[in-house]
């Protein structure tokens, strides 16, 4: 990864904490983060949730920027699920307005920052406009190499397995690919981002303790870490604290 002073940003008030330094034997490179608990921080505060949702969005900077401050390479954020479409026509076409301008205005501060920008997930449902401005951001961001944030839209871990399946079936029917053949590395290379590794961190805020279909395949090894602070309420420091408990945990462990 690149070094290098990192630009100011306007998303995000200078911090007074530094990051932790990590031994790079100890450190994360690969980090999923569940952006949850927008509905209670809506609710806490008397707003509507799709003011919690916004808010939520607002935090996406801020985490790229702590990835980047502690040295992570790739951080994978769930945007929305492939569950989230039974919640309200209200909540859902709030979630798809603001992705699609929160993509808008946050493309040229991470491009800024050196994020290479990539979108996992089903077309499907998705609305148009925001397939456009994900598929805007990967354009502009495609040669970035500080940090890689690949953003989970309309992404369910266990869909993700099944086109990745369904994939490899037709390459069998085809003849093109021996059953025999088929090993973890056949399977992960079917993932929507065929290059990715093992996640080595799971954060997940909010208090809630469960995974939610978010990437069954990459956290298989992962360490889980739960915080009680809600989304829009998530600063660089907590990022670093994940960090810090990973890095103490793969001590413990021996490296
Ligand atoms: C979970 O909180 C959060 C979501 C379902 C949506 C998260 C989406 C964003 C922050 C914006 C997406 C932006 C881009 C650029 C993709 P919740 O509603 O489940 O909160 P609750 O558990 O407190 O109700």
């Amino acid at each position: 990864m690149a070094g290098g002073t990192l630009p100011a940003t306007n998303a995000t008030a200078p911090h007074p904490d530094s990051p932790p330094r990590i031994p790079a034997g100890l450190l994360p490179r690969r980090v999923a983060v569940a952006m949850d608990g927008n509905g209670r921080w809506a609710r806490e505060r008397g707003l509507s949730r799709s003011e919690g949702h916004r808010a939520g969005a607002g935090r996406l900077p801020e985490l790229a920027r702590a990835a980047l401050e502690v040295g992570v390479e790739q951080v994978l954020v769930y945007g929305f699920s492939t569950e989230n479409w039974r919640r309200s026509p209200q909540e859902v076409s709030g979630l798809m307005r603001l992705a699609g301008q929160a993509l808008g205005a946050q493309r040229a501060e991470l491009h800024a920052m050196g994020v290479r920008v990539r979108w996992s997930g089903r077309p499907g449902r998705l609305w148009k406009g925001v397939i456009g401005e994900l598929r805007a951001t990967e354009e502009l961001t495609r040669d970035n190499q500080r940090l890689t944030l690949d953003l989970c839209v309309n992404y369910g871990g266990q869909a993700e397995l099944v086109d990745a399946v369904a994939a490899i079936a037709r390459q069998v029917g085809a003849g093109t690919l021996r059953p025999e053949a088929v090993d973890e590395a056949v399977v992960a290379r079917h993932l929507y981002q065929g290059d990715s590794g093992d996640v080595e961190l799971f954060l997940r805020p909010s208090g809630e303790r469960r995974t939610s279909n978010f990437l069954p395949w990459q956290l298989a090894h992962a360490e889980l870490v739960f915080m009680e602070v809600l989304w829009p309420d998530f600063e660089r420091r907590h990022l670093w604290e994940a960090v810090q408990i990973y890095a103490d945990r793969h001590k413990r462990r021996g490296g």
